[in-house]
């Protein structure tokens, strides 16, 4: 319930404008934000890649209505490299991307927007020897998102893609996707959806998840376990070990802030281990689904009020 209402709050334009102007909500965003600005992004980068893990950038931002607003994430992102690589830091890293902050929820050519905006994202990236996957947002922009992720990997087919356990229809858009150089990141789904397209209840979520992990490690792509379930990391340990991958041939990811002692404990394993870095002052979307997330993460945010 407190997570559903969490769910749509996170669209809400009005409570976006009271939240974040309350002084409180910044230490708690620090939990789960690297920071506004690209410096306090690379300094994450630094800390983390000194730990031995993977980075993946999101410069944060989503639902864009506004073409100016669009380029201008793109624009984040050149920039976002350029410094990457000036600072020696690109190789291995990844960036993370959302098509709605490229364009995508454009009114008329929305998709063709966000496809222009990828394909210079892709580009750049692929120039300083780094990787882009596609983030997955709502349900009802999976058929477009596939759609662009098919035409920008006839250029860059190392783009890859995140897919969500949660949504019925995944199953079948992964056995599309578990070719030779397919990569697959597999989440369990962050967004409110209806019991038409989407598992309802956590046990069908987490069946629907090890099924896919299956059917990733069993195929030929490249696949990213995007998860801080220990049960989820388990299976899909020992399904790689089944399949005969090796730490190259797959990877963990976790998000920045969430279960950090485990994020270290699997990279001093050997195994791959990728931190997803959001930063960016669009950081209110972001935040609440990770509020919806864990209801514990809501009291922190609450107690941060009173223990003002
Ligand atoms: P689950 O929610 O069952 O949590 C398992 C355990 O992890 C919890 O018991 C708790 O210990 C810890 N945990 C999980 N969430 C936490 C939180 N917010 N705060 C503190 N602890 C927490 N979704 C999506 O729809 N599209 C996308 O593109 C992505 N991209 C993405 C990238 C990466 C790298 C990750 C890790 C996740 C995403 N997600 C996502 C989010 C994903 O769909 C999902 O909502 C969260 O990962 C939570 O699900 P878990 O698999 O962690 O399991």
């Amino acid at each position: 319930m407190a997570s559903s209402l969490l769910l749509a709050a996170a669209r809400s334009s009005r409570l976006r404008d009271v939240l974040t102007a309350l002084p409180p909500t910044r230490s708690v965003v620090d939990r789960f934000v690297a920071g506004d600005d690209l410096d306090a992004a690379l300094a994450a980068v630094r800390a983390l890649t000194g730990n031995g893990l993977r980075v993946t950038l999101d410069h944060l931002g989503e639902d864009t209505t506004d073409l100016a607003r669009a380029c201008a994430v793109r624009d984040a992102y050149l920039l976002l490299f350029d410094r990457l690589a000036a600072e020696g830091l690109a190789d291995g890293a990844e960036a993370s991307v959302k098509l709605s902050a490229l364009g995508q929820a454009l009114p008329g050519d929305g998709a063709s927007v966000a496809l222009d905006n990828a394909l210079a994202v892709a580009s750049a990236a692929d120039r300083c020897g780094m990787t882009v996957t596609l983030d997955m947002e709502d349900h009802t922009t999976v058929d477009s998102t596939l759609g662009i992720l098919g035409k920008i990997r006839a250029d860059f087919p190392a783009t890859g893609v995140a897919l969500q356990a949660m949504l019925r229809r995944t199953e079948g858009d992964l056995r599309d996707l578990v070719h030779e150089g397919s990569r697959v990141r597999l989440v369990k789904g962050a967004y409110a959806e209806p019991a038409s397209v989407a598992y309802q209840a956590k046990g069908e979520v987490d069946r629907a998840y090890v099924r896919a992990l299956r059917l990733l490690m069993d195929g030929a792509g490249y696949p990213m376990v995007a998860s801080h379930d220990p049960r989820m990391i388990a299976v899909a340990t020992g399904l790689a070990a089944r399949a005969g991958r090796s730490a190259g041939d797959h990877e963990f990811q976790m998000l920045y802030g969430i279960r950090v002692g485990e994020q270290r404990r699997l990279a001093a394993s050997g195994a791959t281990m990728r931190v997803y870095v959001p930063y960016g002052a669009d950081w209110y979307g972001y935040f609440m689904r990770r509020l919806a997330e864990r209801p514990a993460n809501l009291a922190f945010f609450l107690r941060s009020f009173v223990s003002r």
